[in-house]
């Protein structure tokens, strides 16, 4: 093996993070790598990026090469995120779901949740018009690459300071519990919920069909080849009248792959234009 100088240690960790996540660290993320991952250096006992990377070489699965991946990615997340994006979901897109899929079975997948405050999010929706899915069954499903985020999703305990970002007061005093300085989300929102690691660039273990499918503000750094492949295995977990909706800046044009933009939900995408005609939107909103 070649020694690596510092720098092309930094490169040498930045493409061994794209190849695991498919995420490309730019020039101005990359001047940060040594500094997130001191923590996980002085952990295992690795003096410089140089053993860490040789590290990762040997052992590119392993809690060092989790840690490594937690530290460097950006878990940015906060409930009711893009407001607007939350009231099209409760206003026209559950109303829409609950009117024509075929049987009262309902299930959401938030790929690359975080640490749970999106999936939690819908499913405050979901209990905020409780009428409509009495008898339903109906699930939220969270992954993500990084067991760490995974595991706080779980645990669904949040500070003080994430309550605080984009949460109602109204919700947080319905659907919390104070737990200490933090706050635990309501055993009734978790029922709803599972969380699940998962690499969406992988071929894993999640089954079934999904009718609303969240991957918002994950695929933002991704090549456009990756960014297809991601697509393309979100489009198997699809049914053809399946929404996607990604994160503002994101989009499924030039991927190539079968998702276009969607006539009826702004913002949202279908599989081959199915779903209702831009006329219906009004009797959709009503
Ligand atoms: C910026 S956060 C967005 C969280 C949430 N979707 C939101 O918009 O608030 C991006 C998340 O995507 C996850 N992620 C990145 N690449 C991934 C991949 N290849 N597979 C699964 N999750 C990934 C990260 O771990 C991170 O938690």
């Amino acid at each position: 093996m070649t020694a690596l100088s510092g720098d092309s240690s930094v490169r040498a960790i930045a493409d061994f993070f794209e190849q695991r996540t498919g995420q490309h660290l730019g020039e101005s993320r990359m001047w940060r790598i040594e500094t997130v991952l001191r923590d996980v250096m002085r952990k295992h006992g690795l003096g410089d990026l140089h053993a860490l990377h040789a590290r990762l070489q040997r052992d590119p699965y392993g809690e060092l090469a989790a840690g490594t991946i937690h530290c460097i990615m950006n878990h940015e997340s906060s409930f009711f995120r893009d407001l607007n994006v939350f009231e099209s979901i409760e206003k026209q897109i559950l109303p829409h779901l609950n009117r024509t899929l075929p049987e009262k079975l309902l299930r959401i997948w938030c790929a690359g949740c975080s640490t749970g405050q999106e999936a939690y999010s819908l499913a405050i929706v979901l209990k905020r018009q409780e009428h409509l899915w009495k008898d339903w069954r109906v699930s939220i499903l969270g992954t993500d690459i990084s067991p760490f985020s995974i595991e706080k999703a779980q645990a669904g305990v949040f500070q003080q300071m994430d309550v605080q970002r984009g949460l109602p007061i109204a919700d947080l005093l319905r659907w919390f519990e104070p737990n200490g300085d933090q706050w635990r989300i309501a055993q009734d929102l978790r029922a709803l919920t599972s969380f699940k690691v998962d690499n969406i660039l992988d071929h894993h273990a999640i089954t079934g069909k999904f009718d609303l499918i969240l991957c918002r503000n994950v695929l933002l750094y991704f090549s456009p080849e990756l960014r297809a492949h991601a697509l393309s295995r979100i489009a198997r977990l699809s049914r053809p009248d399946t929404l996607l909706i990604l994160g503002a800046g994101e989009t499924t044009i030039g991927t190539g792959t079968q998702f276009v933009p969607s006539g009826a939900f702004r913002g949202a995408y279908d599989i081959g234009g199915a779903g209702p005609a831009p006329h219906m939107l009004d009797r959709l909103a009503g």
